[in-house]
C-alpha cells in the first residue's frame, strides 16, 4: 500500500486538557509518524480559510470561534493508509457516536469541542498541508 501524508489538528479543547501527548502517541502507536508539527494559535482569518466550505453552515461562527480560542497543534502524519487510518483512529466527528477507543470517544466532549481535525481525503489532505506549511 502507498505511503501517504495526511494533516490533523489537536483542537484547543485537547490542548486545554493537556493530552496533546496521549493524542501524539495513539497516532505513533498506530504507524503514523509525525513529520511537520506545530503548537500555534489561529488567527480568526487563517480559521475563516481553513474551513471556507463550511462558511453556509450553521455553526460556522461556533467552529471559527471555538478554534481561535486557544492554540492548536497542527501536524502532518505521514504512513500506510494515512488518510483513512487517521480518521479510524479520531472516530466520529460526534464523540457520543464515536466507537470505543477512538481519540474522540476518550479525550472529546462534544460535537463542537471535538478534540481533533483530520483530512478526509486526498484532495482535503493536500490542500489543508499546504495551507499551513506551504507544500
Ligand atoms: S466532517 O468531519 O467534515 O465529516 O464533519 P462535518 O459534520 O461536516 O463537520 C465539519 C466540521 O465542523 C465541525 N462541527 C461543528 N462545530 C461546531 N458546532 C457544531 N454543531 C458542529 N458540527 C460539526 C466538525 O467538528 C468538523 O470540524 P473538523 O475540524 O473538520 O473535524
Amino acid at each position: 500500500m502507498a505511503i501517504e501524508r495526511t494533516f490533523s489538528i489537536i483542537k484547543p479543547d485537547a490542548v486545554a486538557k493537556n493530552v496533546i501527548g496521549k493524542i501524539v502517541s495513539r497516532f505513533e502507536s498506530n504507524g503514523l509518524k509525525i513529520v511537520e508539527m506545530q503548537l500555534k494559535q489561529l488567527s480568526r482569518e487563517e480559521a475563516e480559510g481553513f474551513y471556507a466550505e463550511h462558511k453556509e453552515r450553521p455553526f460556522f461562527g461556533d467552529l471559527v470561534e471555538f478554534m481561535t480560542s486557544g492554540p492548536v497543534v497542527v501536524q502532518v502524519l505521514e504512513g500506510e493508509n494515512a488518510i483513512a487510518l487517521n480518521r479510524e483512529l479520531m472516530g466520529a466527528t460526534n464523540p457520543q457516536e464515536a466507537a470505543e477507543g477512538t481519540i474522540r470517544r476518550d479525550f472529546a466532549q462534544s460535537i463542537d469541542a471535538n478534540a481533533v481535525h483530520g483530512s478526509d481525503s486526498p484532495a482535503s489532505a493536500e490542500r489543508e498541508i499546504a495551507y499551513f506549511f506551504g507544500k
